[in-house]
């Protein structure tokens, strides 16, 4: 029986000499001409054009992700410009939270609090849930990410829907996984469709409500039923990053759904109607060896100590939280209706419970043309041909005036392509 404690794999000290033994002296040569270039001396002038300079390859499923694009902060011109692109909360965020923000500065020397502890009490009192079944991520990004981390790897499937959110594929090729779609219905999520694709490879299905770009709402039945038929060793992490904007009892309903499952995770973020997009905080929600699991691979500092204290004073202020739901239902609702009337040059916003309109260009004016239109006239947008949705634009609700100079600027760029 071998008594070799399990650890890392390590080159014994007799293959390294054999390997460096069998190097030629051609290989020698070579590899010391690339030394003396590394280290800086003996430079020819044009590095650049020296083939022999090789480095270290990434692995395959690395090299052939598309790295993801952020909404755009300016315009071709550079000049001001109103930012419709990132779902941001266009009335910022609590002043409590930007007091607690400033008043953290004291401390940077120190580190964080590696376990977000006070933070992950204040999201459990809130919530009435346990705090150790919470995860506290650099955004709900990381969270993402941990999932798929730690339950795919090569050879696993991750399911999302089409048209789901673009981090899901990317964090299934981060780990060699395969991410695979499974078809809508007119833009929404069909649970039948999901239902389908799932294979005895699927390790993770991801989910998210209400979901982006199409800021479509499946109802919890839906869920539900796709919780109970799916196989229970597979996680289904469902994205709320925009729960928020929903009626509170909507927004909790996957709260109380993953409290009795073994397999159901909930992400949520401070970066949508809380406005602390900058500080990079989100949180989890899952069974306890689920969240065991996420820490173990976690960054051990991942959420800065004025992130902490910004997010805690944050989830204090309601007050802010409920104000912001409600400016967005007014000037969601005013958009969308404002959309339906230029409905006859082939305009249609699909309908949405979250802080942004997916808009399809049916349409002479076509998405393009209204997304450089747009621009000229400095509102920034987001157009997405690199998620199938070349035809659609996805525009933020933001403040009143914003909103109503998104639409009067769309409503003269339809009447310039009658
Ligand atoms: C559906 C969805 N999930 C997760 C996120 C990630 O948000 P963050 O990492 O800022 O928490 C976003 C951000 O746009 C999102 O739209």
């Amino acid at each position: 029986m071998s008594t070799r404690k399990p650890g890392p794999v390590r080159a014994e000290p007799v293959e390294a000499l054999s390997f460096l033994l069998n190097l030629t002296k051609e290989n020698a040569a070579l590899r010391q001409a690339q030394g003396k270039r590394l280290f800086g001396f003996n430079r020819t002038k044009n590095r650049s054009s020296d083939t022999r300079m090789t480095g270290p390859t990434p692995k395959p499923w690395i090299a052939a992700m598309t790295p993801y694009k952020a909404g755009r902060a300016k315009t071709a011109s550079g000049g001001p410009v109103v930012k419709l692109s990132s779902n941001e909360n266009p009335l910022g965020t609590s002043v409590d939270a930007e007091r607690a923000l400033s008043e953290a500065r004291g401390s940077l020397a120190r580190y964080p609090d590696p376990a977000s502890t006070a933070l992950r009490e204040a999201i459990a009192e809130l919530n009435e849930i346990e705090a150790e079944r919470i995860i506290c991520g650099t955004g709900s990004d990381e969270i993402l990410h941990l999932a798929a981390g730690a339950y795919a790897s090569a050879g696993d499937e991750i399911l999302y829907v089409r048209y789901g959110f673009t981090v899901y594929p990317l964090s299934a090729q981060r780990v060699g996984a395969t991410p695979v779609e499974a078809a809508d219905t007119d833009y929404a999520t069909d649970i039948d469709a999901l239902l389908a694709a799932i294979t005895p490879k699927t390790r993770v299905i991801f989910l998210a409500n209400p979901n982006n770009p199409t800021g479509t709402y499946t109802p919890m039945t839906e869920i539900q039923r796709l919780h109970d038929a799916m196989p229970p060793d597979c996680l289904l992490v469902i994205d709320q990053a925009y729960a928020e904007y929903l009626e509170p009892d909507e927004a909790q309903a996957p709260l109380e759904l993953a409290h009795n499952a073994s397999n159901i995770l909930i992400t949520r973020t401070f970066s949508k109607i809380y406005g602390l997009a900058a500080e990079r905080i989100g949180w989890g929600y899952g069974p306890a060896p689920v969240i065991d699991a996420l820490n173990r691979i976690r960054a051990p500092f991942n959420v800065t100590t004025a992130g902490q204290a910004a997010a805690m004073a944050a989830l204090a202020d309601q007050g802010f939280v409920a104000k912001s739901r409600a400016h967005n239902r007014k000037w969601r609702s005013w958009l969308t209706n404002r959309i339906a009337a230029m409905g006859n040059a082939g305009l249609r916003a699909i309908p949405s419970e979250a802080n942004f309109l997916l808009i399809l260009f049916e349409g002479k004016l076509t998405a393009e043309q209204a997304y450089e239109g747009l621009m000229e006239r400095d509102f920034i947008t987001r157009w997405l041909p690199g998620q199938q949705l070349p035809h659609a634009l996805r525009i933020t609700i933001g403040t009143e005036d914003e909103t109503r100079g998104v639409a009067a600027a769309l409503e003269e760029l339809v009447a310039a392509h009658l």
